[in-house]
């Protein structure tokens, strides 16, 4: 294990933000660092360049006659922002209480290289992995995979393949291995409001224009009605309904109480859609939710201002069978006839990606299912997952496979927020889940 957390705090200090330009050599440094890490271990591996950050393939020699298995993960991670509310640097990993502590650690680079790790073990112990594996890892996962599809397309015979293996998901609880098997898809977008030509005295003018921040503070309201529901014309049309099992299964899936939801959140009560539990409401149900919103003064004290713009990013978590394009054009009608009088809205469509489905019960989910239970030694709970991984949907489309997801994020990792962090305990667990899992693959 020693080997293994040295390689991986290298990994981790790589500060391969994908979102920041100022980042680009970062992440190409992190990428070449991978291919010559799957290189030592025994692996051909060849870094892509793309029109954005490189893709990193590592491919052991395929046998004829195998099951060929993808196994996939990004090595980019989030910006790190707020700073200040980091208890030790983002980049400079450090391992305290039983955990890793580092941007990217759990999201996803300590969870994609536990694989890279098991599967370095077998081949150090029996000089070869029972599958034909090609190991894919992306640098833009976590600015909606621009680059990804069309690569998959340019490279469709090599990376043809019977089941894809992702660890970038969640386990419910500690101790509790966890099978996804759906995940969220995701439309975003970013609106902004004007109004005078410019920022105006607010005691001069006030009352007889109209403030775009109000106006925005109006659009975001009329998102949602009384009950929690999103409020956008024709919204639901598509949404697949729960599943009765689905609901009696989750109704006793570990980590999802009330109080579990409350304590990890850290938030004083829970909200959501009207009649549905936590559980449903994360992984079954769509949301709207305003990730960011701004205009006016912002510094200390105060500023009488009307100000001339203001703004809001806005995405939309989606469900089967929502199609982000669909809900996107229903968004725009929208937020068009709410937005009220005497300003002007205009509505930029960002990255998006289909929510994902697959059969918990297929063969390869039960193989997963058993090689979860071999490795953490208790029966694996079935969730759909309430993040996105956009590029899942896309290998099912372009390479017609399904995918495994086999999380080890657990609830307090802190992904996307200051202090993400990821046990030794898990990290360790994925690499032993790696070494039993092939050999249950292969014998589908
Ligand atoms: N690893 C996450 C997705 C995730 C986290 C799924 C936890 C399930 C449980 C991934 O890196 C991520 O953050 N995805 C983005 C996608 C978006 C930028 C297109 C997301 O979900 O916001
Ligand atoms: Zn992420």
């Amino acid at each position: 294990m020693n080997r293994w957390l040295d390689e991986l705090f290298e990994l981790l200090r790589f500060p391969s933000i994908s979102t920041d330009s100022r980042n680009k050599d970062d992440v190409q440094a992190c990428a070449e660092w991978l291919a010559a890490r799957m290189k030592s271990a025994g692996l051909e591996s060849k870094i892509h360049p793309t029109p954005g950050h490189p893709v990193v393939i590592g491919r052991n020699k395929h046998e004829a006659g195998r099951l060929n298995v993808v196994v996939y993960g990004h090595y980019d991670v989030q910006p790190v922002d707020p700073l200040e509310l980091w208890d030790t640097p983002p980049f400079d990993p450090v391992e305290k209480d039983g955990k890793i502590w580092a941007r990217g650690a759990t999201d996803n680079k300590g969870q994609f290289f536990a694989h890279l790790c098991g599967i370095t073990e077998t081949i150090e112990e029996s000089g070869k992995l029972p599958v034909n594996l090609t190991m894919l890892l992306e640098g833009e996962e976590e600015i909606g995979s621009p680059s990804l599809r069309p690569f998959l397309e340019e490279h469709r015979e090599d990376l043809a393949c019977d089941v894809i293996v992702v660890s970038d998901t969640g386990m419910v609880a500690k101790g509790v291995p966890t099978l996804g098997y759906g995940l969220r898809g995701i439309a975003c977008c970013e609106i902004a409001v004007s109004g005078p030509a410019r920022d105006l005295h607010s005691g001069v003018y006030g009352g007889a224009v109209a403030n775009p921040a109000t106006a925005v503070a109006q659009l975001v309201a009329s998102l949602h009605d009384g009950e929690g529901r999103v409020a956008v014309e024709g919204f639901y049309n598509d949404v697949v309904p729960l599943e009765d099992w689905e609901r009696e299964m989750w109704g006793a899936v570990p980590g999802m109480t009330p109080d579990d939801v409350l304590g990890v959140t850290g938030s004083p009560s829970l909200s959501g859609e009207q009649g549905y539990s936590s559980a449903e409401r994360l992984w079954a149900r769509p949301t709207a939710e305003v990730n960011g919103i701004w205009g006016g003064y912002q510094g200390e004290g105060s500023k009488t201002v009307l100000p001339a713009e203001a703004f809001a990013k806005l995405s939309f978590r989606l469900v089967p069978n929502q199609d982000p394009a669909k809900v996107m054009e229903k968004v725009i009608a929208h937020l068009e006839r709410h937005c009220p009088p005497g300003v002007k809205i205009a509505v930029d469509p960002g990255h998006d990606g289909q929510p994902y489905h697959t059969d918990p019960h297929s063969a390869f989910s039960k193989a997963a299912q058993a090689a979860l239970k071999k490795t953490f030694g208790a029966d694996p709970v079935l969730i759909r997952e309430g993040g996105s991984i956009p590029i899942i949907q896309d290998f099912k489309e372009v390479l017609g496979a399904d995918t495994l997801l086999l999380g080890l994020a657990l609830p307090d990792c802190q992904i996307h927020s200051p202090n993400e962090n990821f046990t030794i305990e898990n990290f360790e667990g994925g690499i032993r889940l790696n070494r039993v899992l092939f050999e249950e693959l292969a014998g589908c």
